[in-house]
């Protein structure tokens, strides 16, 4: 990473609090937040799920990496809170490493399944998040550990996170 940077993104699986914890992130810093999915979403005027259905899994990546390189070099301050698959490519990863302060969010499958269960808009829950989301885990099990902060927020309230991430990034910067 640069020495210094104005980029935080969040990374982790879905239901990891990327997006609660960004937005108080942003709140706090006074930066704005991105939302990856919600942007993919304005700009493309479908929903992820829709994309998926109609470009595929590869099409929908194919948007997040181009919409991930160019957030990053934006010259505005932002809070970058990313869809669960956005680290399967590596020159997202690179991306990220290069440009901004990188944030793994993990938590126990328990607690996903329950943040995740009610929500009909992530594809590759398939409406079945109690065996989707521990199959997803195994296979996406080492894929978050490149980000040099890792927090596990199982048991931690948002704040407690955004605080623990606040540190961090100051101390580093
Ligand atoms: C995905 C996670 C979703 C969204 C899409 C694919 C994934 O974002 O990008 O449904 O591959 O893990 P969240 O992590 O915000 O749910």
């Amino acid at each position: 990473m640069a020495e210094t940077t104005n980029k935080i993104v969040l990374v982790g699986f879905m239901g990891c609090g990327k997006s609660t914890v960004s937005r108080l992130l942003a709140k706090e810093l006074g930066w704005r937040r991105i939302d990856t999915d919600d942007e993919i979403v304005e700009r493309e005027g479908r929903s992820v799920a829709a994309i998926f259905e109609e470009a595929g899994e590869q099409g929908f990546r194919k948007i997040e990496s181009n919409l991930i390189a160019s957030i990053l070099t934006e010259p505005e301050p932002a809070v970058i809170a990313t869809g669960g698959g956005a680290v399967l490519a590596e020159a997202n990863r690179q991306a990220m490493l290069a440009y901004s302060y990188v944030v793994a969010l993990k938590a126990d499958a328990e607690q996903i399944i329950a943040r995740v269960q009610a929500d009909t808009g992530r594809p590759l829950l398939a409406g079945d998040a109690a065996n989707r989301v521990p199959l997803l885990l195994e296979q996406r099990k080492t894929v978050y550990d490149f980000a040099p902060t890792i927090i596990d927020t199982t048991s931690l309230t948002p704040e407690q996170v955004a605080a623990a991430i606040l540190d961090g990034f100051k101390q580093q910067q």
